[in-house]
């Protein structure tokens, strides 16, 4: 997929891992539509300040909960009028809460990675749902055209030894319906990818910071260090131009992976400690 004149939908665009992809699009030549929670005049401004001069409009923001299934078909359909050729989503919203588990952050992390896919692949796929005459686009499921691609951000948790007990379940759901997603919609030329990062520097991780940066300095393979939102940012810009990549997870973790599976590997507080009442 050529990103110049292209746009997409990053979701969670105003933070961390969401931002950096946004920039990288932009730079790229994309157009630009970041959903996400914040106030519309704060989300309005991120917009502004990330377009590149001379180019206002390119980035757009619209604020919407992804676990509303009316408002993202209504955002994305906001994007499509406004900005028109969409070509796929960089889906970045995602919640981490420091306890086992809870319904909210399901609804963000699993049920909300459904709707976006859902809606994403729905707008891209509505001209050849609705021909405007019988022989003027192949059949629903028959092109061979690269008409798409999603990128969903799992994480190095979804493995069930990485001992987070929401958090990682609801993103190892995020890998499984990656993959289920890909093979629904490849024959409607959409690709569906998930990456799956260790820790990235961003406000999610801003909580756990000292927690996961003694780990990372003790065991990790290398880089012993928190990666940066850029490291992501170059991770979907390869998944998006490489048409060969596709119904994967791609773990961009340094190696960090393994650390989770000896025993007492962080070195500071146990997660599983956090979880007496598994609630
Ligand atoms: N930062 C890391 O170390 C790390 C590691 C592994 C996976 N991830 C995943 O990468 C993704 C991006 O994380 P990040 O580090 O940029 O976090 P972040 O907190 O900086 O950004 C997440 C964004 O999602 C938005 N958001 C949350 N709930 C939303 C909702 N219901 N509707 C719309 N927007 C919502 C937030 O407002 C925020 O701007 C997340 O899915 C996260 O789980 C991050």
């Amino acid at each position: 997929m050529i990103i110049k004149g292209s746009t997409f939908i990053v979701t969670g665009g105003t933070g961390g891992i969401g931002s950096g992809c946004a920039r990288m699009l932009l730079d790229q030549g994309a157009a630009v539509a970041l959903f996400d929670m914040i106030p519309v005049e704060k989300g309005d401004a991120v917009a502004v300040e990330m377009t590149p001069n001379g180019l206002t409009g390119r980035a757009i923001y619209v604020k919407v909960d992804i676990t509303d299934s009316d408002a993202v078909k209504e955002a994305v359909a906001v994007v499509v009028n406004k900005l028109g050729n969409l070509k796929g989503a960089v889906h970045c919203a995602g919640v981490a809460i420091k306890r086992p588990w809870t319904n909210d952050m399901l609804d963000v992390n699993v049920v909300g990675t459904f709707i976006v896919n859902a809606h994403v692949a729905d707008a891209i796929n509505y001209p050849l749902n609705h021909p405007k005459s019988p022989t003027e686009h192949a059949p629903f499921w028959t092109t061979d055209e690269e008409r798409g691609v999603i990128i969903n951000f799992a994480s190095a948790a979804a493995n069930p030894y990485a001992r987070v007990l929401g958090y990682g379940p609801g993103k190892t759901a995020v890998v499984g319906i990656t993959k289920a997603m890909a093979d629904f919609l490849g024959p409607s030329g959409i690709r569906v990818v998930s990456i799956s990062p260790s820790i990235v520097l961003s406000g999610l991780t801003a909580n756990f910071s000292g927690y996961f940066g003694d780990a990372l300095k003790k065991h990790a393979t290398f880089p012993r260090v928190p990666l940066g939102p850029e490291h992501m940012a170059s991770t979907v810009k390869w998944i998006i131009e490489n048409v060969g990549v596709n119904a994967i997870d791609v773990p961009v973790d340094g190696g960090w992976k393994l650390v989770m599976d000896k025993p007492g590997a962080a070195g500071g507080e146990d997660p599983r400690a956090l979880a007496p009442g598994l609630e």
